[in-house]
């Protein structure tokens, strides 16, 4: 009698832990602030401002607010009416620029339509850009020079090296093309040596460029948008998204349950790159007072 042995392929899917990361990153951070606060008697201070009365904007604000204060830095928060007028806020960036407590400013987007975010961004100092929002910041990334990266790409860079997922050679695909993420997250690919691949509204066939993907970065902002066979065998899927189903689930701009049956490694919805962005938030503020300083030694 043969006996017939059937291969059942079984390859479980590491999630990628955002949320464990981050308190492993926030307890670092802890332990640095202490001991700069000893070596030089300074407090590094992040100013938060948020304008207008957008609810998801107050809940990142307050959130990264608690953390920064949790991690025994100074905490500015300043919250602003919707009908603010530009130039108040340019005002109180400029304030905060000459403010030698202070060591990170971030202003909360999306602002109101009467407030030109480009202006907004281009008056904070290069120095205390802590979001890497700056256009100075954005060149220098371009550049390949050192700068203030932005948080969530930081934090997804943070993430594949923390599961050891190869980028050297890798095809990359990025869907989603904005400042904040997905073209910050190109560069830092690319200068991984990863051949990337940006898809946006317009792309072609963008079921076939995703299925090509080795790491695949999904930052739409659309609910459950790249479709589990959408993703190679094998392949790392990070999940920008945070979404609001009509039942109130959070999920994120893929579908997490398919891609999950293909792919090595995945991030989930909540827990995944969310909280990696305000770790890198407060490493990027704690890096700016530590350059702070060393230029004020320096006069
Ligand atoms: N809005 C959405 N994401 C971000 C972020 O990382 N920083 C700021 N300032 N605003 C955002």
């Amino acid at each position: 009698m043969s006996i017939q042995l059937s291969l059942v392929k079984s390859r479980a899917v590491t999630l990628m832990d955002g949320k464990a990361l981050a308190k492993k990153i926030h307890n670092e951070i802890q332990g640095e602030v202490e001991r700069f606060r000893k070596e030089t008697g300074i407090q590094p201070g992040l100013a938060t401002l948020r304008v207008g009365d957008d609810e998801a904007s107050r809940v990142y604000v307050n959130r990264k607010a608690k953390i920064c204060a949790k991690l025994g830095m100074k905490s500015l928060k300043m919250e602003l009416p919707e009908d603010l007028s530009e130039e108040s806020l340019l005002t109180e960036i400029r304030a905060l620029n000459d403010d030698p407590s202070i060591h990170g400013i971030l202003v909360q987007l999306p602002l109101p339509k009467q407030i030109s975010a480009s202006r907004v961004l281009e008056t904070i100092s290069p120095e205390k850009d802590v979001d890497g929002f700056h256009i100075q910041s954005a060149g220098k990334l371009f550049t390949g020079e050192p700068t203030f990266v932005a948080c969530t790409p930081k934090g997804i860079l943070r993430i594949l090296d923390e599961y050891q997922v190869p980028m050297e050679g890798a095809e990359a695909v990025v869907v989603g093309r904005s400042n904040i993420v997905g073209k910050p997250v190109a560069q830092l690919l690319m200068a991984r040596n990863a051949t990337v691949t940006i898809c946006h509204s317009r792309t072609r066939n963008l079921a076939e460029v995703c299925r090509r993907a080795d790491i695949l970065v999904a930052a739409i902002g659309r609910a459950e948008f790249v479709k589990g066979d959408w993703v190679k065998e094998g392949a790392a899927v990070i999940d920008v998204g945070i979404n609001r189903t009509e039942d109130n689930q959070l999920v994120g701009d893929v579908e997490f349950d398919e891609a999950s049956k293909r792919a090595k490694w995945i991030t989930p919805v909540p827990g995944g790159v969310g909280p990696l962005t305000i770790a890198m938030l407060l490493s990027n503020t704690l890096e700016a007072a530590k350059r702070l300083e060393k230029e004020k030694r320096k006069e």
